[in-house]
Order: C-alpha cells, then structure tokens, then sequence
C-alpha cells in the first residue's frame, strides 16, 4: 500500500466496518497495509504488524462486490508468506458472530486460543472477541 490507495482502503473500511478504522489510524499502519488489486482497482486489504517474533492481524476486508471469490484467502496467504521468517506466531481477534471471517481463518489453520467478553460494541449491546493464531513454522 501507498500514500495514493488510502482513499480507496478508507471507502471499503467503511463499507465493510461497524466500528471504521480512521485515516489516521491507517496512516500510521501504510508499512504493514497490503492491498489486493483487481483490474487496476483495491479491492481489499490486510494490516498485519509484526513485533518480536510475532505478528498480528489487525485488520482485513475486501469490498462486498468482490466477496467470496478466494481474495480474502489469497491475500492472508499472501502477507503470511511474506512475513519474515523470525515470525513464528500470528494472532488475530474477531467478532463471535463473524462467522464469514471465522471459516476463512479456520480454513487456513488459525485455531481458538481464547475468549475476550464483551470485547466489541454492537447495535444491542456487547459482543465477545475469541482470540485465534496459527503456527508459522
Ligand atoms: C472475511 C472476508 C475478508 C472474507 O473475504 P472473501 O474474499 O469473501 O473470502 P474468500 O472468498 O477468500 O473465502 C475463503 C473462505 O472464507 C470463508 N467464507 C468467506 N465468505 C463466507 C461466507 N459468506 N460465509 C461463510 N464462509 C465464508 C469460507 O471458508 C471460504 O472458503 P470456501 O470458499 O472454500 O468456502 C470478507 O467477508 C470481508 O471483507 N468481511 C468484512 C470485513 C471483516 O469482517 N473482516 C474481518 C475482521 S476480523
């Protein structure tokens, strides 16, 4: 990602996000944002920040247009493979009722390792957060 994608990862953050991540919150991530481009468009992209020997998966969408057609998948393949290789470990956390995102990271090895209560806010109230990783050894 560069400076000239950021409106385009804002317009699907929106888009997608019940709770969007700032410009300025994307700013400060440009080094650990990647996009997915189809015909010459961002069609999604994926905020993976590395520190230590871990990584963790901070954010991940694709516009709805482009759903369901293996990019979500391709594109954590993608910055997984590119992490370097001291990385030994990868986290995320996501919504109890994301199933969407929870088949997707299961399909690629991610497992539960915990469960945060009443992590995120929703239209009725609060939900949990289970909290997944997946070797990368
Ligand atoms: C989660 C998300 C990134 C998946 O992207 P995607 O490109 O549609 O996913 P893919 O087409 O690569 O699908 C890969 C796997 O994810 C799962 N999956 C994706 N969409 C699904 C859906 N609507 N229902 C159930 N499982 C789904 C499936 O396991 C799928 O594998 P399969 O095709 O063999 O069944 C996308 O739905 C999205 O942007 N959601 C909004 C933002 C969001 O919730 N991000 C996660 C925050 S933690």
């Amino acid at each position: 990602m560069d400076q000239s994608d950021l409106e385009a990862v804002i317009a699907i953050e929106q888009l997608n996000s019940k709770s969007p991540w700032s410009k300025n919150q994307f700013l400060h991530c440009v080094e650990w944002t990647q996009v997915i481009v189809v015909s010459n468009a961002v069609v999604g992209f994926a905020v993976v920040v590395a520190m230590g020997d871990q990584a963790e998966l901070q954010n991940i969408s694709i516009h709805p247009d482009h759903r369901e057609l293996g990019l979500g998948e391709e594109l954590l393949d993608y910055v997984m493979r590119e992490l370097p290789k001291k990385i030994g470990q990868i986290y995320l956390e996501v919504r109890v009722s994301n199933f969407s995102a929870i088949n997707l990271y299961t399909k690629i090895g991610f497992a539960q390792v915990g469960q945060r209560r009443d992590y995120y806010a929703t239209d009725y109230g609060r939900e949990d957060a289970l909290l997944m990783s997946r070797s990368l050894c």
